[in-house]
C-alpha cells in the first residue's frame, strides 16, 4: 500500500509584528496578562490587500521548494482555512490560480483550528488509495480582520494571528515511513462554545445593517469551558494514535500541538508524562493562527533541527466545532 510522505514544508507569516504593547493601546488589557494567561507576546496581521490565498503560495513555494517537486507535477489541492478571500468560492481556487495549475481539483477544507489534520487526512487518503501521488496541503488564515480590537472583544482579540503553512504529500512505497495514521472527531453540540454567528444564511438577508451594531460579527468563546475540553482531548487523541500503531509515547521524537495556549500545552505535556523539551511551541511569536499553526510548526521544527529524517512526530488539534485529530508522522 502506499503512504502518503511529507517531501517538504514551508511557511509563510505577514512582515507586520503586533505586540502585546500594541494591543494596550487599542484596549483594556496588559502585556502580562497575555503573556501570563495564553504565553502569548507577539502575533502577526496582515496589511489591507493580503489574501488567505496570498499567504498559502508563498507558504506552498516554499514547501515545494523544500520538496524538490516542480508545482506543475501537483495532482490535488487541499486547503484548510476558516475563510476565503471572499464570500466563496474556497480558498483553494484563488490559490490555483495564482500558482497556475488549472484543471486539478481544489479542496476546500473547513475545520477550524483541527482544519489542517482534518486536510491530511483527506490528502493521506487521496495517496493512499493511489487517487493522486503529489498532493499539496495548505493550512492558511486571515483571523485579525475579523476580531473585535476593543475591550469587549479582548478575549478572543489577544489570542489569534495570521500566517499559512504548506506541505507537499508524495506517495511512497516505503511502508514505514510517512503519515502512518490519522484520527478525526467532532461534537456539534459544542458548536455555540465557540463559534461566529454572523453574517449567517438563516438571517434575511444574511447581511444586515443591525449586524454591525451588536457584537455577533465576532468571534466568540467560552474559554473557561474550551480549555477545560482541550486538555482532555489533546491527550486521549494523541494516545488513539498510538494504540493504533503500536507506539509508546516514548518512542515518539516530538509532540506538536496545535498552539491555542501555552498553558494548553504545559497541560498536555504533564498529562502525557513527557518534558517541555518534547513539546514544539512557537505561540510566542504567532498566537493561534488557526489551520496554519500545525504546519508552521512543522515548517520552523523540520528548519530548527527539531525533527530529523527518521524521527516519529506526534501532531495534535482541538478548536472550534468542537472538532479534535491526531496523526502520527514519521520522518
Ligand atoms: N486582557 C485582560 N483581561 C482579560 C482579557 C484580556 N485580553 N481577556 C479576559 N480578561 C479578563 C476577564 O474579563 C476576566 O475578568 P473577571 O475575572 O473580572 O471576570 C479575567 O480576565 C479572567 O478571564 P478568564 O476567561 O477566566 O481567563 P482564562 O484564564 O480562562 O484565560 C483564555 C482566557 C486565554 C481565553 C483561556 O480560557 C483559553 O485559552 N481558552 C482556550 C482557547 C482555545 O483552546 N481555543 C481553541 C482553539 S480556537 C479555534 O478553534 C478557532
Amino acid at each position: 500500500m502506499k503512504r502518503a510522505r511529507i517531501a517538504g514544508v514551508g511557511h509563510y507569516v505577514p512582515e507586520r509584528v503586533v505586540t502585546n504593547f500594541d494591543l494596550e493601546k487599542l484596549m483594556d488589557t496588559s502585556d502580562e496578562w497575555i503573556r501570563e494567561r495564553t504565553g502569548i507576546v507577539e502575533r502577526r496581521w496582515v496589511e489591507e490587500g493580503e489574501t488567505v490565498s496570498g499567504l498559502g503560495q508563498k507558504a506552498a513555494t516554499m514547501a515545494l521548494e523544500r520538496a524538490g517537486i516542480d508545482v506543475s507535477d501537483i495532482e490535488c489541492i487541499v486547503f484548510a482555512t476558516m475563510a476565503s478571500d471572499h464570500e466563496f468560492p474556497g480558498a483553494g481556487c484563488f490559490l490555483q490560480e495564482k500558482l497556475e495549475i488549472p484543471g486539478i481539483p481544489a479542496l476546500d477544507v473547513r475545520n477550524q483550528c483541527s482544519g489542517f489534520l482534518y486536510g491530511l487526512s483527506v490528502a493521506d487518503m487521496f495517496i493512499r488509495t493511489e487517487t493522486y501521488r503529489n498532493v499539496l496541503l495548505v493550512g492558511a488564515e486571515i483571523q485579525s480582520t475579523g476580531l473585535d480590537l476593543t475591550t469587549r472583544g479582548r478575549d478572543m482579540a489577544v489570542l489569534f494571528g495570521d500566517g499559512a503553512g504548506a506541505v507537499v504529500l508524495v506517495a511512497s512505497d516505503e511502508p514505514e515511513r510517512g503519515v502512518l495514521t490519522t484520527h478525526l472527531h467532532a461534537d456539534g453540540k459544542y458548536t455555540k462554545k465557540l463559534w461566529g454567528q454572523y453574517p449567517s444564511v438563516t438571517h434575511h438577508p444574511r447581511v444586515a445593517p443591525e449586524m454591525l451594531e451588536g457584537d455577533g460579527i465576532y468571534p466568540k468563546m467560552e474559554g473557561r469551558y474550551v480549555f477545560k475540553h482541550a486538555v482532555t482531548r489533546f491527550p486521549e487523541v494523541i494516545h488513539e494514535a498510538l494504540k493504533a500503531t503500536g507506539y509508546s509515547i516514548d518512542d515518539v521524537d516530538l509532540v506538536v500541538p496545535h498552539q491555542a495556549n501555552q498553558r494548553i500545552t504545559e497541560a498536555v505535556a504533564q498529562r502525557l508524562g513527557i518534558g517541555m523539551d518534547k513539546m514544539f511551541s512557537n505561540i510566542h511569536k504567532y498566537g493561534n493562527t488557526t489551520a496554519a499553526t500545525i504546519p508552521i510548526c512543522l515548517s520552523e521544527a523540520r528548519a530548527e533541527g527539531r525533527i530529523k529524517d527518521g524521527d516519529l512526530v506526534a501532531l495534535a488539534a482541538f478548536g472550534s466545532g468542537f472538532t479534535w485529530a491526531s496523526a502520527l508522522v514519521r520522518w
